[in-house]
């Protein structure tokens, strides 16, 4: 296996320039602060294989929707995210000679992005003329201030002197590589000096770039700028030893959280207080920010750096994507690292990123998760209705609420999508134990989706039972399938919390009840209906092999294996073709094991064990969202070594580049699940009736492992070794704990030690 960086615990190490991997290192350096994100693009003028992209959050564009034959019900556009004005262009020009990697190849290149503190370093030597250069590069979005960035790009001469010439800009002239008709989507409001102003063509987002340029020799500059291009333009002599330095400082502001009328006067203002406090000064600050994150949320591992690296890259470019303190705002599966996916909202955020933030971060991050699902109520009660159908239907793809998918077989059918929006109003209260959470919102989101789901299923006469046909489940190797055990199993799951919660809000607060059903004229008659349905439901079973089958034809397929695919026919999705990929029994993602995971209290350890000893060989996890399923699973039944191999497939899917596809961005929403796949798998961590449960094992080849949680107002840190366990309460006050099942009371004065089972 190439490995495409260094191992170390806390950075992110390329070392030697590798032109045809470019766009992959580019991923793997994302910058981002939860309001912009760039990929790790160089600075300079650059010819070789590139993706450049600048993304700013919740700024996207309505891309007509193109599809071969229209069917009724689809969307009139796909969500883009966008492109935005390159902040970073730096272009060099060395005795005239314009600075190009590809062309000039560099020496001694070494890119690294420095996960504690949040900083991109480059530096590399050039020999240009006969005469060799140092350049080193330091760049950050400040997570402090999040509207600002700077740059720290310097350039020594080794041996003699030499013509530099330093090209800082700004240009608006960029595309999406991702667009339906090759559109420019921008329209250029206003270019001045260190300043643009975009519009996008639709839905008249503004966003204004600017910069501002310090460098540390005393001379002029010159300033140019023409038609969405602005630049400052320093040159000087240098001599053998010096050092010029230029600090850029650059800024994004939009009309999301300005008037138009202040978007200029904002930048200018930004920038202005940036030279002000100065570039080390900024980067202080930025670093602090970086340390309070990982004092609440960093997991340590003793004794293997490849599997510490691993969740750190994954933690922190979580933490760089979304900071929850926008409720308009969401988790794009590639987050500010690519374009793939459109930046839009899937059920990933519910699903999988929920569980990191109720513990990493304020009570608050998560509830505007569930804030940004009740907000679009509105829109899914439409969208279930464009499909003929009663209550909500959550997009499978979405930015304001409306669905942006155009695939029949996802649009119409990867329904289970809308079960994950019930689960996480579920998830958040077990965890928070914020229960007036539904006497608000949540029951009339949980209404809705049950009504949903009633509607969804029929009776079938010759089963005499209900059924959902004509589904896709989360493993999408197989389409328009029927009774998808995991779709029908939230379905049915969704209907009885649903039940459960009208009675509890009728219960403790019968006027907000009576209200929210007069509001949406709902019968409480019709929970009949549902508990008919709940107690009727079919479910696929096969007694001889004891598993639920993944949908009813599953067993006819030709039942073959993963060890059966001779490799270089991996992964199936670029080697195959989709109908050989269809009727095939490959499953691309845990689906019954998704469910067993959620409803894990459910299912006897044989019942577990089964499940995953049938389908996991048949599984070959080209989604990102499967390996951690299995690994928790595998904790669960015992299986540590496997396990602790689908751990390293999780958290270093992007590093390897496992599943082929990193230089398209990041699965930043996987992440999450690689974070789960250590604190729920290897820490056995829950939550049941109000209490955190451990039951944790140390893989085999880690000393111990150290993790964060935050509970309720308390943080604690709990240690995992070889022989022992030891639980800190580092803030919060006294509280009842269970480990390996027995209760023990935590209190701040000293250690809970509990010894390992
Ligand atoms: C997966 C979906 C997921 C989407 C975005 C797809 O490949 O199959 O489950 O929602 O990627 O991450």
């Amino acid at each position: 296996m190439k490995r495409f960086i260094e191992i170390d615990p806390w950075k992110i190490i390329q070392n030697g320039f590798d032109e045809k991997n470019n766009e992959i290192y580019e991923s793997l350096m994302s910058l981002g602060n939860g309001h912009m994100g760039m990929r790790g693009n160089l600075e300079e003028n650059f010819t070789g294989n590139t993706l450049k992209g600048t993304y700013v959050a919740g700024v996207y564009y309505p891309d007509k929707t193109r599809v071969g034959w229209w069917k009724n019900g689809y969307p009139e556009y796909f969500a883009k995210v966008l492109n935005s004005t390159n902040l970073i262009g730096i272009d060099i020009k060395i005795d005239n000679v314009t600075v190009d990697l590809n062309k000039t190849l560099p020496i001694e290149f070494k890119r690294e992005l420095d996960m504690q503190s949040g900083t991109l370093k480059r530096s590399f030597k050039l020999n240009i003329n006969n005469k060799k250069f140092k350049i080193e590069v330091i760049r950050f979005l400040s997570m402090q201030a999040i509207e600002l960035g700077a740059i720290n790009y310097s350039i020594t001469s080794l041996d003699n002197y030499a013509d530099i010439e330093i090209n800082s800009y700004l240009d608006g002239n960029v595309t999406n590589k991702d667009s339906n008709y090759d559109e420019y989507f921008w329209e250029e409001i206003n270019t001045e000096d260190k300043l643009i102003t975009l519009k996008t063509k639709k839905l008249d987002f503004k966003v204004t770039s600017s910069m501002g340029n310090v460098v540390n020799k005393d001379i002029d500059s010159e300033l140019n700028s023409s038609s969405l291009y602005t630049s400052e333009t320093f040159s000087y002599n240098l001599k053998k030893d010096e050092t010029i330095t230029l600090h850029k400082f650059i800024t994004v502001v939009t009309n999301r959280d300005y008037n138009d009328y202040e978007l200029n006067s904002k930048a200018k203002e930004n920038i202005k207080n940036a030279i002000n406090l100065g570039f080390d000064s900024l980067l202080k600050n930025h670093i602090q920010a970086w340390i309070d994150i990982w004092a609440s949320s960093d997991i340590l591992i003793e004794g293997d750096d490849v599997a510490q690296q691993g969740i750190r890259f994954n933690i922190f470019h979580l933490m760089q994507t979304y900071h929850g303190h926008d409720a308009r705002l969401n988790i794009g599966p590639k987050g500010f690292t690519g374009e793939k996916y459109g930046g839009s909202t899937y059920w990933d955020t519910e699903a999988y990123c929920l569980p990191f933030y109720l513990s990493t971060s304020d009570k608050n991050v998560s509830k505007n998760l569930l804030e940004y699902r009740y907000k679009h109520l509105d829109r899914a009660i439409e969208n279930a209705q464009k499909l003929g159908l009663d209550g909500a239907l959550y997009p499978m793809v979405t930015m304001n609420g409306e669905e942006c998918h155009n695939e029949w077989e996802i649009t119409f059918e990867e329904i289970h999508r809308n079960g994950a929006i019930a689960y996480a109003i579920y998830n958040y209260i077990n965890y928070t134990g914020d229960i007036d959470y539904l006497n608000t919102k949540g029951l009339n989101v949980l209404i809705e989706i049950a009504k949903f789901w009633a509607d969804r299923v029929h009776y079938s006469e010759n089963k005499k039972q209900y059924v959902m046909h004509g589904v896709t489940g989360p493993n999408e190797y197989e389409n328009n399938i029927n009774n998808n055990w995991y779709t029908s199993k939230i379905a049915i799951w969704t209907m009885k919390y649903a039940i459960e919660s009208m009675e509890y809000v009728k219960e403790t607060d019968l006027n907000s009840y009576n209200e929210l059903l007069n509001k949406i004229k709902f019968n409480e008659n019709e929970t009949v209906k549902w508990q008919d349905i709940i107690d009727n439901m079919y479910f696929g079973y096969d007694k001889e092999k004891g598993i639920f089958l993944q949908q009813d034809g599953y067993l006819d397929k030709e039942q073959l294996l993963v060890s059966d695919i001779p490799e270089n026919e991996l992964p199936l999705v670029h080697n195959w073709s989709w109908d050989k990929i269809l009727r095939s029994p490959f499953i691309k993602q845990a689906d019954v094991l998704q469910g067993m995971f959620l409803f894990e209290d459910e299912f006897t350890h044989t019942e577990m064990k089964n499940n995953f000893d049938y389908y996991e060989p048949r599984t070959v996890h080209e989604s990102s969202l499967s390996p951690c399923i299995y690994s928790i699973i595998a904790g669960d039944i015992g299986y540590e070594e496997k396990a602790y191999e689908l751990y390293l497939r999780t958290s270093r899917l992007d590093l390897e580049n496992y599943n082929s596809d990193t230089e398209d961005g990041l699965h930043i929403t996987s992440m999450a699940g690689t974070w789960m796949s250590i604190i729920y798998g290897f820490g056995r961590f829950r939550i049941k009736n109000n209490k955190i449960t451990l039951n944790p094992f140390t893989p085999e080849n880690w000393n111990s492992y150290s993790f964060k949680i935050l509970f309720r107002d308390n943080l604690l840190s709990v240690t995992v070794k070889k022989e022992e366990i030891e639980i800190l309460l580092e803030k919060g006050t006294n509280f009842d704990i269970l480990v390996y099942n027995k209760e023990y009371k935590i209190d701040s004065n000293s250690p809970l030690i509990v010894k390992i089972k």
